[in-house]
């Protein structure tokens, strides 16, 4: 698998000025000001760094975007390991840790290593791992009594708003037919729910009235030019009439995946546990 340069990852850290890449954990129910996304991030990461027991003997942390979570279980002197896939995350890992960290530039699909970990930690990573090989590689890289941790959306139907996300049922089955049992820890959909609000707005007042200018810019600089010739007469039409379908499609998608309520009735966000079965004894 090809390793990736996140592009809009950049454009994240360069606007919210906070080096966490998952959600805010938040009061339900209470507006979230954009001013304090950084405080409800780290909110969500004390939630699931405390879940982390002092004594683990080794964790890989999956998908550890920039490191923030990274550094802090190394602060507290647990032994951590971390990967990510995005060359853009390696140079920032890179910087921020030295030769202190062992890095996997790779995604955890390709992950071929020795040694195995008690703890395997999915902080929003989770989603985006094909899942049947999630789990292949998460039995393989397990101690016996180890356990992954995860937090992520999880789809409750097969709409198609959020289909990057694994359906709930999905992972429950596949998770038991590799030998895991499976524990919700916690539901904590009313925390996210006005991070996504939050997004959703700014989607509104600052994404779509700059994104629909710089392209009526855009459009209008070309006609300027005057362009002359058939041929590419002919490809701006067709490039503007799809360009123009994909913005409509997206004004009109995209406030409804951030919808708060819409989100909560297809979706869930869960922390979840997965402890490896003893052999012979079925899941339960
Ligand atoms: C939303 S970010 C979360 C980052 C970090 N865990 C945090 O909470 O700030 C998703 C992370 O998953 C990583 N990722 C994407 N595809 C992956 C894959 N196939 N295997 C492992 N990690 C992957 C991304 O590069 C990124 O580091």
């Amino acid at each position: 698998m090809a390793l990736k340069r996140d592009f809009l990852l950049k454009l994240f850290l360069d606007t919210v000025k906070s080096d966490m890449l998952h959600l805010g954990y938040s009061a339900p129910g209470q507006p979230l000001a954009w001013a304090d996304l950084p405080a409800a991030q780290l909110a969500y990461e004390d939630r699931m760094v405390g879940l982390i027991p002092e004594a683990t003997s080794s964790i890989l942390e999956v998908g550890c975007g920039t490191g923030h979570t990274t550094a802090r279980l190394q602060r507290q002197g647990l032994p951590v390991q971390c990967l990510s896939p995005d060359i853009l995350q390696k140079e920032i890992i890179e910087k921020k840790f030295g030769r202190s960290i062992v890095f996997h530039n790779t995604t955890f699909e390709d992950l071929d290593v020795d040694g195995r970990y008690q703890l395997i930690l999915m902080l929003e990573s989770f989603g985006y791992i094909a899942l049947e090989r999630c789990l292949e590689q998460c039995r393989r890289y397990l101690t016996a009594d180890g356990r992954v941790l995860i937090a992520d959306i999880f789809r409750q139907d097969r709409n198609r708003e959020y289909k990057s996300f694994h359906v709930w049922d999905d992972v429950v089955a596949a998770t038991r037919s590799h030998g895991f049992e499976c524990r919700l820890v916690e539901d904590i959909t009313g925390n996210i729910v006005p991070t996504l609000d939050l997004a959703a707005s700014v989607y509104a007042q600052f994404v779509v009235p700059i994104v629909d200018t710089l392209y009526g810019a855009a459009m209008h600089s070309i006609d300027k030019k005057k362009l002359k010739k058939l041929p590419l007469k002919l490809a701006r039409a067709l490039f503007q009439k799809k360009i123009d379908a994909l913005l409509a499609d997206a004004h009109q998608r995209v406030p409804t995946i951030l919808s708060g309520d819409y989100f909560a009735q297809h979706a869930r966000y869960l922390i979840v546990e997965l402890r490896p079965v003893a052999e012979g004894r079925p899941a339960a």
